[in-house]
């Protein structure tokens, strides 16, 4: 059975516990029950907690920002993935963010994509090339490394639960995303990985999200494109009105496809 869309809210490091609490308390006003599209809030390790006993769990799920690959030990200032499996369905691994501020490299995000499956979390592995790759046309040697070397501890079962996001670094922070035949030519090639990984089965279950200044103008076009099941939002999920808008555009979005 083909699985739900998906909208994931990345918060990064913006909001404090208690505007995260406010921020979830009016999502759960606005934000319907739609049975096609999942919802997904990613506070920061701070809020997780309070967040799992405040959101309205017949609407959101939630999911770490990121995570330590080893379960426990003396690895001061640390979180592991398995001190937070009661609280999260999923984590963001490999965020671009990541990459570049805290030096994270191929090896690491595999080892931490790894430790998520371990412990029951699903990884939402953040794939993308920056503009300076894309202009020496390097996009698609980048995509598979990241790709080939973050799942290679993963069996095609482990596999089959991914969700993969096409975040072009150029398109975080930006005035609009990426045009949706940038992001068509990205996606076929991921899942084209994912194919030659593990078979048409388990390309056909991952789901694949687009990530970079989404808002909810440009939701149809990105959710029109073949192979793509949802969104990664930055800066609009902390607005509540638009992240609605955006959770109702990919709800449409996917009636218009049934
Ligand atoms: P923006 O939507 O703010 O561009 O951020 C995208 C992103 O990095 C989501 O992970």
């Amino acid at each position: 059975m083909k699985q739900s869309k998906l909208v994931v809210a990345n918060w990064k490091m913006y909001l404090s516990t208690h505007d995260t609490s406010v921020l979830i308390n009016r999502l759960n006003k606005k934000v319907p029950v739609y049975r096609n599209v999942e919802v997904v809030l990613s506070p920061s390790y701070l809020s997780l907690q309070p967040a799992s006993m405040e959101i309205d769990r017949r609407k959101f799920r939630l999911a770490a920002q990121d995570g330590f690959y080893k379960d426990e030990g003396a690895f001061t200032g640390a979180v592991s993935y398995s001190q937070m499996r009661e609280l999260v369905h999923y984590a963001i691994v490999g965020h671009s963010e990541r990459r570049r501020f805290f030096n994270e490299n191929l090896d690491e995000v595999r080892d931490k994509v790894a430790a998520c499956v371990r412990n029951g979390i699903t990884p939402i592995l953040c794939v993308g090339e920056t503009k300076q790759e894309r202009n020496e046309n390097e996009t698609k040697q980048v995509l598979h490394d990241q790709i080939v070397t973050a799942l290679s501890d993963l069996t095609s079962e482990d596999a089959e639960d991914l969700v993969l996001a096409y975040e072009p670094v150029w398109a975080i922070g930006a005035e609009e995303p990426a045009k949706p035949d940038t992001i068509k030519d990205a996606v076929d090639w991921m899942r084209y990985q994912v194919r030659e990984l593990y078979g048409q089965k388990t390309e056909s279950s991952i789901r694949v999200l687009y990530g970079g200044s989404d808002e909810p103008q440009y939701v149809s076009g990105i959710m029109e494109v073949d192979g793509v099941d949802g969104l990664l939002v930055g800066r609009a999920s902390l607005n509540f009105e638009q992240f609605g808008d955006i959770i109702t555009g990919v709800h449409l979005a996917a009636l218009s496809k049934d």
